[in-house]
C-alpha cells in the first residue's frame, strides 16, 4: 500500500511533470532538415512502419490501415530516406524498427534491414512484432538480421484481450503463449511486452500474467504502465472502463518483486535475464538518434526533429527532397539536464562523472535543489560517484517517464490532426 505522504508527492510530481512537458514539448519551428554529423560518431537509427490490421484502443503510435499497395510504396520511400541520411554522412551502430507492425510485409522489411546493414556499421537490430507475424518460418528468415524481437502480448487474460479487440485478431492468451513458445530461441533475444493497470485488472489478474510470462521465460520483458494521454483516453474508457491510478504503485511493486529472480537486470519498465542484453525504447536509452519514416522523431545535440505524419505528404516530401523532416525544437540547457536526471534515474543510477562530462558542471552545483527535494521525498540515495533510486524512487521516476511519454503524445496529437487513418 502506498502511504498518504508518498501519494501526495507522486501526485505533485505528476502535476509538475505534465506542466513541464506542456511547456517544453511543442515542435513548431519549420525545419531545414538534419545538420551534417560530426566525424566518426555512430548513432541509433529508428525506422517507423506505420501499418496495422487493427487499432488497439490504448495505442497512440502513428499508424494507418494496412494495404499491400500502401506498404510497398511506403517501404520504397523509406529506403530513399535512408539513402539520403547516408549521403548526409551519418553512420549507425544500432537499428530499432518499431510501429505499427514492421513484419506486416516481411519481404520489404528484410530488404530494408539488408540495405541498412550494408550501408552502416550496424551491430544490433531490434524489431517489434504483433503475435501474428512470428511463426518459426518467418522468424528463421530474420536469423542473422535481427538480434532482438519484441512481441506485443499486453496480457494473457482472455477477458481483457476480448475488450481490447486483440482476442479475435491475435488469439487467446493460451494461443499467443503457444505461438511464442514455438519460436523462442531462434533469435538471440525475444522480449515480451505486457501492459499493467488496465481498468478492471485485479492483482490476481496481474499475478497470473506474470506467472505465465515466467513460465514462457523469454530473455526479456517490458511491462509498461497503461498510459492514457488525451489521444487514447476516450477509447480506453469506452472499451475498458474508467482509468485509475489507485493500484499503479502496488502493481509496480508486485511486478518488481515477481520478476526479480528470473530477470535481475531492470531498466525502468524493462527486465532482462542478463544485464548487458537490454536494448530499450530508443527515446529513453539513447542520447541522440535519427528517425526515418512517417511520424518518427530525431534527437541530435539539443534539437528534436519531427517527420511528417500523413502518408501522402510523407511520400511527396521524399519524392521532392528525400527528407520528410518538417519541424524542429531546440531545448535550453537546463531542460536537457532535467531530461538526463529523469532518464538516468528511471534506469536506476545516475553517474556524477558522466553528468559533468556531458554538461561541464557538476549535478550538485546545477540541480542541487532538485536533489534535495528528491532526498526529502526518500526517492534517491547519494554517494561520491552515483545517485541511485530507492524502491519508492523507482516508482516516482516511472511516473515521470510516463508523463514524458504522454507529453510526446501531445506532439503526435498536434501532428495527426486532420489525418485520415
Ligand atoms: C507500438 S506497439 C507495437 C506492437 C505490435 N504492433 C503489437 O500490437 O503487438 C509497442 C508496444 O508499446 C506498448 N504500448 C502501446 N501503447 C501503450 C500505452 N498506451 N500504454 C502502455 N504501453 C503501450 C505495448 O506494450 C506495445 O506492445
Ligand atoms: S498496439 Fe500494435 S497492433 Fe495495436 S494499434 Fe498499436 S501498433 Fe497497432
Amino acid at each position: 500500500m502506498q502511504s498518504r505522504q508518498s501519494k501526495i508527492i507522486t501526485n505533485a510530481t505528476s502535476y509538475f511533470m505534465s506542466q513541464y512537458t506542456k511547456h517544453y514539448l511543442h515542435v513548431e519551428k519549420p525545419s531545414l532538415g538534419l545538420p551534417p554529423p560530426p566525424e566518426n560518431k555512430k548513432y541509433l537509427l529508428y525506422i517507423h512502419v506505420p501499418f496495422c490490421t487493427m487499432f488497439c484502443p490504448y495505442c497512440s503510435f502513428n499508424k494507418f490501415t494496412y494495404t499491400k499497395e500502401a506498404a510497398l510504396i511506403y517501404y520504397r520511400h523509406l529506403r530513399e530516406e535512408i539513402l539520403h541520411v547516408k549521403e548526409l554522412g551519418y553512420d549507425f551502430n544500432y537499428l530499432v524498427i518499431g510501429g505499427g507492425t514492421p513484419l506486416i510485409d516481411e519481404e520489404e522489411l528484410i530488404t530494408t534491414i539488408e540495405l541498412v546493414r550494408k550501408l552502416f556499421s550496424i551491430e544490433h537490430v531490434s524489431c517489434e512484432s504483433d503475435p501474428n507475424h512470428i511463426n518459426p518460418k518467418t522468424v528463421l528468415q530474420l536469423d542473422g538480421l535481427v538480434d532482438r524481437l519484441s512481441i506485443g502480448v499486453q496480457t494473457f487474460d482472455d477477458t481483457l484481450l476480448k475488450k481490447l479487440g486483440r482476442y479475435e485478431k491475435f488469439g487467446s492468451g493460451e494461443e499467443v503463449y503457444a505461438k511464442i513458445a514455438s519460436m523462442l530461441g531462434i533469435l538471440p533475444i525475444t522480449s515480451v511486452d505486457l501492459i499493467f493497470n488496465f481498468p478492471t485488472q485485479t492483482e490476481e489478474g496481474l499475478i497470473h500474467d506474470l506467472e505465465t510470462l515466467k513460465k514462457l521465460s523469454p530473455e526479456q520483458t517490458s511491462v509498461y504502465p497503461l498510459m492514457t494521454s488525451s489521444l487514447v483516453k476516450n477509447s480506453v474508457k469506452k472499451t475498458l472502463g474508467e482509468f485509475s491510478l489507485e493500484n499503479e504503485f502496488t502493481f509496480f511493486s508486485t511486478i518488481k518483486k515477481s520478476l526479480k529472480e528470473l530477470y535481475p537486470a531492470r531498466h525502468g519498465w524493462s527486465f532482462s535475464k542478463e544485464s548487458d542484453l537490454i536494448i530499450d525504447e530508443y527515446i529513453i536509452d539513447n542520447e541522440e538518434y535519427v528517425g526515418v519514416g512517417s511520424g518518427s522523431f530525431s534527437f541530435l545535440k539539443d534539437t528534436l526533429y519531427l517527420n511528417e505524419f500523413a502518408l501522402d505528404k510523407y511520400a511527396t516530401l521524399i519524392q521532392e527532397k528525400s527528407s520528410a523532416i518538417t519541424k524542429e525544437r531546440t531545448f535550453p540547457a537546463n531542460s536537457q539536464m532535467y531530461y538526463r536526471l529523469m532518464v538516468d534515474l528511471f534506469n536506476g543510477t545516475l553517474s556524477k562523472k558522466k553528468f559533468t562530462a556531458m554538461f561541464g558542471q557538476s549535478i550538485n552545483d546545477t540541480l542541487g535543489k532538485e536533489l534535495m527535494l528528491l532526498k526529502f521525498a526518500k526517492a534517491i540515495k547519494e554517494n561520491k560517484e552515483n545517485i541511485t533510486t530507492t524502491d519508492y524512487g523507482d516508482y516516482l521516476f516511472l511516473v515521470m517517464m510516463k508523463e514524458f511519454y504522454m507529453g510526446m503524445d501531445r506532439i503526435r496529437n498536434e501532428a495527426r490532426k486532420n489525418l485520415i487513418l
